[in-house]
């Protein structure tokens, strides 16, 4: 495999993915063989946000290897709080570890630590952008409880605009033949147009329709993508209270939907699944957190097999401006060189995906 760090899904070819998810299957059927293959190695976890699942199964993951674990799940913690840039947090840890794992508020923070990291990096979310990690657990799930990755009617519902394992989840299943997304969202919360823009330009045949309503979305879909709505990137309790419990699933609901639906969220879970939904066969969102520690071991592992330490050259903008997404880590940090690629007449942040209009 060719790809050094896992910033985004798309680093990787669908038969690289398939090979990851067919190696955490095998880990999953048979863990104790795999059980010191990273004997020696170190990963760090780096949270500069809040997180159970993500940071959990990932230490686990190493742990289950084998392997060592060391970081932060408070930057307040760490010298971070003394001013800290990121670029020199990833230069020293990633002198220490092997590979890392971080999650950072900013879009495009992983990709910005890569640049710097002697060792292999890993996203773990950058804000409202990408969560690739999770989308690997979302696609191990539906290998295993659909049996395919192709011709499937995928809903996703919620906040579909912040949320960004739905983002990269469309990004991911979109290379996969004839799937067909159901956007299930209110007007504010809507998915945003560049990955429209994606899935307007596919040549696998994907298709998105977008419908206001859970009740009318439900019995045509063989998954079911819940999502909670993000609290935390809303400007104001007021603007997030005019969303919170539009969308919530529940068993009256649940009895229109298809026998083999099958109902994923990232979780954590707030309000839009009520927990009588959790005893329903079709509600697999514990299986698949157990489904992703498998993910991020298999994951690791192949990372492992392919890196070494190196610094990274360092690199050079490409334009002279900021992105003009103020939640962009460029904004942040503003050492980072300015990285944008021509897409049309449109300038696209290497970082964040934000795009504007080329200022000719
Ligand atoms: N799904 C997910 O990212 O959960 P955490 O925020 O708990 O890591």
């Amino acid at each position: 495999m060719k790809f050094r760090n896992l910033i985004d899904l798309d680093n990787l070819t669908n038969d690289e993915l398939m090979e990851i998810i067919l190696l955490s299957d095998k880990i999953r059927k048979n863990p104790s063989e795999y059980a010191n293959v990273c004997k020696g190695k170190i990963l760090a976890t780096l949270f500069y946000e809040p997180s159970t699942r993500t940071q959990m199964s990932f230490q686990t993951a190493m742990l289950r290897l084998g392997g060592q674990i060391i970081g932060f799940d408070n930057p307040q913690n760490s010298s971070v709080a003394k001013g800290e840039s990121l670029k020199d947090t990833l230069r020293v840890v990633g002198g220490y570890a092997d590979i890392i794992a971080i999650r950072h508020p900013n879009e495009g923070a992983a990709m910005a630590g890569a640049l710097y990291s002697p060792s292999p990096v890993i996203n773990a979310g950058d804000g409202g952008h990408l969560h690739p990690t999770q989308t690997l657990t979302d696609v191990v799930t539906l290998y295993n409880e659909k049996g395919r990755l192709d011709n499937l009617c995928i809903g996703l519902c919620g906040d579909l605009l912040n949320g960004r394992t739905v983002h990269s989840l469309i990004k991911t299943m979109s290379h996969f033949k004839n799937n067909k997304f159901v956007l299930i969202s209110t007007r504010e919360l809507g998915l945003p147009n560049y990955i429209k823009d994606i899935l307007k330009s596919t040549d696998t045949n994907c298709s998105f329709i977008e419908i206001p309503t859970l009740q009318e979305a439900i019995p045509m879909l063989d998954v079911l993508y819940m999502t909670r709505i993000q609290r935390e990137r809303f400007s104001s309790e007021e603007e997030y209270q005019k969303q919170s419990g539009v969308y919530v699933l529940d068993t009256e609901k649940m009895k229109y939907a298809k026998k083999d639906l099958r109902v994923l969220h990232p979780l954590p879970r707030v309000d839009e699944i009520t927990v009588d939904v959790d005893d329903d066969g079709r509600a697999v969102y514990f299986e698949q957190t157990v489904y992703g520690m498998y993910a991020r071991m298999a994951l690791i592992m192949t990372m492992l097999k392919n890196s070494n330490k190196s610094v990274p050259k360092t690199l050079k903008s490409t334009y002279k401006e900021c992105c003009s997404n103020p939640k962009c880590i460029t904004n942040k940090e503003k050492y980072l060189p300015k990285l944008f690629i021509e897409v049309g007449d449109m300038l696209v942040c290497k970082y964040c995906e934000h795009r504007k209009l080329i200022d000719y």
